[in-house]
């Protein structure tokens, strides 16, 4: 996380060095700051909070220079003041830093041993002290860049600006991603292409151990050894504008209101409409031959995974390992080479999700890619790429995402059951009728739902505490309402398997807990139906979201039940994801809360 830009040329920098940081504000938004060389002077402007402040700040003093470092920033090692916001600044060195610097302790040890003066509780100032010290102990600027990222572990994206050479940034990548931008008469510098885009379109990726030494003219590319390293010059497809809300209140409400129009240009990528069947979209990953698949991925697109698993294992019959990326990577799963990885993940950035790729990539997995960005590090380093087309998502709390993974991973699913004969022709045309249905029915659900949950998110956010419980794949979608609502509203919970109720959760089940119960009236209805019962006779509220047949078939008492359109099992959790969506977003509303920034998170995770 954090997001870093620099630029150098012969125009003022400082304006478009804000405007790059702009599109990054996904990546973290604690605090934001600017460095150029002004007149052979390092010179910084910096904020706490939103980039606003630090734009506030920028019209008040105006910062001159034609090359310029800038940062937004996600916390990790201390707390989010304009004190320990980057660029940081040591003895005529700036450093801008997106990471973590695992070795920083003992660097700073030995660091002010030797006198140095630390004056934030950052990992970074290490890094702008190693550089300063190897720079005052004689050695030159590429020399001290180098010595110094022999001496760091850890992740780093950085950009550093010498004040003694106003005419070169030095940059250098080991995890989190960094782009280099190709201008005309100037250069620039990003952690994705969207920063650049305003400004280029031809980009180098450094990949991880390089390092670069940037002028107006041009880059030198270096790897860890210090060799010149040559890395391919592609032209970036993504695009220059910025997203705006439209008629919307928050971006996160325009998403959840796109979703039956991208969906439909995802399914129109898997799915060939007139012969109803399920289009082979990638010849690298050859699902009626592999034994297994693993699966794994990060926050809501990993429970996007947990429901593909359901429709891996019943329409394709393949068995699933799926696991969150931060522990995938670390179990050390006994993984065979014959076997398959897919990797959700909407940014195609997150790093515990790229180090999992790269375990089974290892063990000679083939690996596919279920991403939003084509251009990620994810993407690149796959076999195959399934793009889910949702479009830009800039709301931190992921929408449309989350149902484009789930209608990539179903097409994916019925395509691998064609493949494997675990699906017949007739079923393969059943499930994609159902499939084609899905834009239809979530505008209509879009259309009509609204008052009910409105009404239901008042009370939603008084509580303190609140339950989501499904059986089937309606479980992992309790577990992303949860999250959805405890990430913008800030109330605390916990989604459920339905039977895993009695095993502990129900000891918290009074007349102040509601429970959100997510029921279709499929195969596991009446059993649910059982849960919701042991929830009534301990006097929980219970919020039923089901459909026609379930409303009727349930002769329970509940505080409110939201009823959907009898829809087809495979698109249940497309469909029901809606009101679920649609109720975080009321209650975080009503709240009041940052619902497109909520307070300590950030849309992109390149940090373990
Ligand atoms: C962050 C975001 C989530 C997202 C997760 C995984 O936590 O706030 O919305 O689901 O990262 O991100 P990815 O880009 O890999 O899908």
């Amino acid at each position: 996380m954090c997001g870093i830009v620099g630029i150098v040329g012969s125009q003022p920098v400082s304006e478009r060095l804000v405007d790059a940081l702009k599109r990054l504000e996904y990546r973290g938004y604690d605090s934001a700051g600017v460095a150029t060389i002004d007149g052979g002077r390092l010179k910084r402007r910096r904020a706490e909070g939103k980039l606003i402040n630090l734009e506030t700040r920028l019209k008040e003093e105006p910062l001159a220079g034609s090359i310029g470092i800038a940062h937004t920033r996600w916390a990790t090692h201390g707390a989010p003041t304009e004190r320990n916001a980057h660029p940081h600044f040591t003895d005529g060195v700036a450093v801008v830093h997106n990471g973590i610097i695992e070795n920083f302790a003992e660097l700073k040890d030995e660091l002010t041993a030797s006198g140095a003066e630390f004056r934030t509780d950052t990992d970074t100032e290490v890094v702008a002290h190693l550089l300063a010290k190897y720079h005052r102990d004689g050695m030159g600027r590429r020399e001290a860049m180098h010595a110094m990222l022999k001496r760091v572990t850890g992740a780093y994206a950085l950009a550093v600006l010498f004040e003694d050479d106003p005419s070169t940034i030095m940059a250098a990548r080991n995890g989190p991603p960094l782009a280099i931008g190709h201008g005309d008469g100037e250069m620039f510098l990003g952690s994705d292409a969207i920063a650049l885009a305003p400004f280029t379109n031809e980009i180098t990726y450094l990949i991880d151990g390089d390092w670069a030494v940037i002028g107006k003219a041009g880059a030198h590319i270096f790897d860890i050894d210090g060799n010149v390293v040559t890395r391919p010059r592609q032209i970036s497809m993504v695009a220059a504008y910025m997203v705006d809300k439209g008629n919307h209140r928050h971006f996160m409400e325009k998403e959840i209101y796109e979703q039956p129009e991208v969906i439909s240009h995802a399914l129109g990528h898997y799915i060939n409409f007139i012969e109803n069947r399920v289009t082979a979209v990638s010849d690298a990953i050859d699902f009626a031959k592999v034994p297994s698949l693993a699966l794994s991925a990060c926050g809501t697109a990993y429970l996007a995974g947990l429901i593909g698993k359901y429709w891996f294992e019943r329409y394709a019959r393949l068995p699933v390992e799926i696991d969150v990326a931060s522990e995938f990577r670390y179990r050390e799963i006994p993984l065979s080479p014959q076997s398959a990885a897919l990797f959700i993940s909407q940014s195609g950035e997150t790093a515990d999700t790229l180090a999992s790729l790269r375990y089974c990539k290892e063990h000679g997995l083939k690996i596919g890619a279920v991403v939003n960005t084509r251009e990620s590090t994810i993407a690149r380093e796959s076999d195959a790429v399934f793009p889910i087309l949702a479009g830009p998502e800039i709301g931190v709390a992921s929408t449309k995402a989350f149902t484009c993974q789930l209608a990539v991973l179903a097409a994916l699913a019925v395509g691998a059951g064609r493949a494997r004969g675990t699906v017949s022709e007739q079923e393969e045309q059943a499930l994609v009728r159902s499939l084609a249905e899905m834009p239809r029915i979530m505008g209509q659900v879009l259309n009509s739902v609204q008052p009910k949950i409105e009404l239901l998110s008042r009370e939603l956010s008084k509580c303190r505490d609140v339950l989501y419980l499904g059986r089937g794949t309606s479980f992992p979608l309790a577990m992303e309402g949860a999250l959805k609502l405890k990430e913008i509203s800030y109330i605390h919970a916990e989604g459920y398997a339905a039977g895993e109720l009695k095993h502990g959760p129900i000891a918290l089940i009074d007349e102040n807990m509601p429970v959100i119960v997510i029921a279709p009236h499929d195969r596991f209805f009446d059993k649910t139906v059982s849960n919701m019962q042991e929830v009534a006779a301990r006097g929980g509220r219970i919020i039923l979201i089901t459909d026609e047949t379930g409303a009727a078939a349930s002769k329970l008492d509940t505080m409110h039940t939201i009823v959907l359109p009898n829809v087809d099992e495979i698109i249940a959790p497309m469909i029901f994801a809606l009101p679920i969506q649609l109720l975080a977003y009321h209650t975080a509303v009503f709240m009041g809360t940052d619902v497109d920034q909520p307070r300590n998170l950030a849309k992109s995770v390149t940090v373990e």
